[in-house]
């Protein structure tokens, strides 16, 4: 029986290393929150898009955070729980103390008779204004907020693109004097909490060194920038995207997660002034130079106007339109205020026209109780309006299909509701027997789209010859604009909603995939710890190599060779045992 002993342990290693295999290959969660399924569909189609394209919610973090929890380290951990739960644009007001000559988040200096102790939460006064800091909340622990939120979903299933967008401004010394005399200056240029912050731009943005898609890394990706003569629709957007690359090389590529741009300066320039230097523009991206963008207010009623003519005039052929601003490669924003307060349909309606809504108003009247939401409420209330490709109503617990089958007990279980269908306000869940129309979307340009009103098909039927015209194939809008433009064209032509669209989570629950009923979930095969795979994978080959050979051996024991190599094992036990006193009679 001794000879097992080799074999049992080269066994139970093998298990071993493919049972470590199987537990990467299961970490696809089981129970998710219908709101994560959805962002992750959502990002999956945007995979091929210019990350110019991409739309989704942000917030500015002074209006709507720290003015309302204080500029405090508590502030930073509801921030990071707002980037758990899906906003991925931050706007950010960093302020440049001229008597410390530091970057600081809070908009007042320190006066000398503060308490120096850096974790307590002081009331400042500034220009007639107060407000709540606490001395270690600095630029530098902002940072580490967004690191450790990028360290934890750094998987391929949570990977996502997050922008920093900053406004500059100045606590200025010509403040200081200008209200007072100059011996009041002096209060501020010696505060009891010392080396709070950095002194230039590049430091404070240094934790995010591994995460920072720089200006330096364009020309590294940017043979998408390049001439290509390959005609294809994911090739539209290499095309297109100038120097950005799209959503998939940016983030499975570059492995980046985050850009950073300076889009306002608002420095008073004075000899104490900040002057951005080089090195800061290797790091952050300048919207007077590298960065092109548009941030719009809600009160702008020229956008807002631009904005429903693109929504309702369904009569013209607006196809250009919609080429013309995915071509723009344009960053596009909407900031809100106190006076023109996003509402569900507004917030929705600018997302669809290609603006990502930063939230900026200090309150929203969510709920009908007329009482001022907090941060949370505010972000839960906004958060399934802002995922433009699914109907937010699929989103929210009431009648939702999504909710009911994701459910452990539900009785849709074993019904095929798992096609994804559009409706007037978004993507919805189908029976995927029901017959619709298809959406047919060219294979060279992604803002045609042709529909043949006689047929209507189940899902399963999409890879059928005829079920698209030639040089058309059932597709998915990947950005909100294709959206738009696939939404103009069934208003045009007046076909019935709902029609489908390509995407399914037929072969694992919850993995939306595009092409065809029998596409299948990526995420089983390249998993997140891509390296820990590539490292694993070529054990679990020897593994197999190793358990065919000995199951060989059991049935070619007559074998000479393996007569001898019996012996050398038998050998090798013995001494093994002697050494490691193990007893038994070797047979
Ligand atoms: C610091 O002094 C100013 C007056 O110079 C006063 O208004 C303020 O309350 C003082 N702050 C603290 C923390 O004592
Ligand atoms: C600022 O200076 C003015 C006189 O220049 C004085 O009246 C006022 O009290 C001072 N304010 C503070 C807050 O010290
Ligand atoms: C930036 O400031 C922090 C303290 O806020 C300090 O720990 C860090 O070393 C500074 N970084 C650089 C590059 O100076
Ligand atoms: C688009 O560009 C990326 C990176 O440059 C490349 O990997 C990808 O194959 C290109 N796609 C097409 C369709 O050419
Ligand atoms: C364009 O790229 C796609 C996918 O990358 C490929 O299938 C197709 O054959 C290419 N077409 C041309 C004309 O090179
Ligand atoms: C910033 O640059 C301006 C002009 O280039 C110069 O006059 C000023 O002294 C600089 N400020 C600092 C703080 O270096
Ligand atoms: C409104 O937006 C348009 C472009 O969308 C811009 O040209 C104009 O300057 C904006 N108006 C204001 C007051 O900002
Ligand atoms: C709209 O115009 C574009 C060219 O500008 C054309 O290719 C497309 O077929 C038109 N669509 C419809 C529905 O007429
Ligand atoms: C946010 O709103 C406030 C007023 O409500 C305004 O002063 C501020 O500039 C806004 N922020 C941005 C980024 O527009
Ligand atoms: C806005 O949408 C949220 C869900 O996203 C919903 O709970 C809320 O009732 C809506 N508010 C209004 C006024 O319709
Ligand atoms: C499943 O059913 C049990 C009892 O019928 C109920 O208590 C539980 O909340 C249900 N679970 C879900 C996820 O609906």
């Amino acid at each position: 029986m001794r000879y097992d002993y080799p074999v049992n342990f080269l066994t139970y290693l093998c298990l071993f290393i493919s049972c470590s295999l199987c537990e990467i290959l299961d970490n696809w969660p089981v129970a998710s929150n219908p709101i994560d399924v959805a962002m992750r569909a959502q990002r999956d189609v945007a995979r091929p898009v210019s990350i110019t394209q991409l739309t989704n919610l942000g917030i500015a973090s002074s209006g709507n955070l720290f003015e309302k929890e204080g500029y405090t380290q508590s502030a930073l951990l509801t921030l990071e729980t707002a980037l758990t739960v899906g906003i991925r644009t931050v706007y950010i007001d960093l302020y440049w103390n001229e008597f410390t000559r530091e970057w600081q988040l809070c908009p007042a200096p320190f006066p000398s008779n503060a308490s120096s102790s850096s974790i307590s939460v002081q009331e400042v006064t500034w220009k007639g204004r107060k407000y709540k800091c606490q001395g270690d909340m600095t630029v530098q622990s902002l940072m580490q907020t967004f690191s450790s939120y990028f360290a934890s979903t750094n998987t391929n299933l949570e990977v996502n693109l997050v922008t920093m967008l900053f406004r500059l401004n100045s606590i200025s010394i010509s403040d200081a004097s200008a209200s007072n005399s100059s011996e009041s200056t002096n209060i501020y240029k010696n505060p009891p909490i010392k080396n709070l912050g950095n002194s230039t731009l590049n430091e404070c943005i240094s934790p995010l060194n591994t995460y920072l898609y720089k200006p330096t890394n364009i020309h590294k990706s940017s043979t998408s920038g390049g001439v290509s003569t390959n005609t294809s629709r994911s090739d539209f957007y290499n095309r297109t995207s100038g120097d950005f690359p799209t959503l998939d090389t940016f983030m499975l590529q570059d492995y980046k997660r985050i850009i950073a741009s300076v889009v306002e300066n608002n420095l008073k320039p004075s000899k104490n002034s900040y002057n951005i230097s080089a090195t800061d523009k290797k790091n952050f991206f300048l919207s007077s130079e590298n960065f092109d963008s548009e941030i719009a207010s809600s009160s702008n009623s020229s956008v807002l106007s631009r904005c429903q003519a693109l929504l309702e005039d369904t009569k013209s052929n607006k196809s250009d339109s919609f080429i013309d601003i995915a071509e723009e490669t344009r960053f596009r924003y909407i900031v809100d205020n106190d006076q023109d307060r996003f509402t569900n349909d507004s917030l929705r309606d600018f997302l669809q026209c290609g603006y990502s809504p930063i939230l900026n108003a200090s309150s929203y009247i969510t709920y009908d109780d007329e009482r001022a939401d907090t941060f949370a409420e505010v972000v839960n209330n906004f958060l399934p309006q802002s995922l433009w490709l699914w109907d937010p109503k699929e989103l929210t617990r009431e009648n939702s299909v999504l909710w009911g089958y994701l459910a452990e007990n539900s009785t849709d279980k074993h019904i095929a509701f798992r096609c994804v269908a559009l409706s007037k306000d978004g993507g919805i869940i189908r029976n995927c027997y029901e017959k619709y129309h298809y959406a047919c979307k060219n294979k060279e340009m992604p803002f045609s789209w042709k529909i043949d009103d006689t047929d209507q098909l189940a899902y399963f039927e999409a890879n059928n010859e005829d079920a698209c015209p030639k040089g058309y194939s059932l597709g998915t809008p990947s950005s909100s604009i294709e959206l738009l433009s696939l939404m103009n064209y069934l208003y045009s032509e007046n076909i019935d909603f709902p029609v489908w669209i390509d995407l399914n989570d037929i072969t694992v629950n919850d993995c939306f995939v595009t092409g065809g009923p029998y596409a299948k979930c990526p995420y089983q095969r390249t998993v997140s710890k891509r390296k820990l795979v590539g490292l694993i994978a070529p054990s679990f080959v020897v593994c197999v190599v190793i358990l065919f050979l000995l199951v060989l051996e059991k049935f070619f024991r007559v074998n000479p060779i393996q007569t001898n190599r019996k012996r050398y094992w038998r050998k090798r036990i013995n001494e093994y045992n002697k050494i490691h006193n193990y007893e038994g009679v070797p047979s």
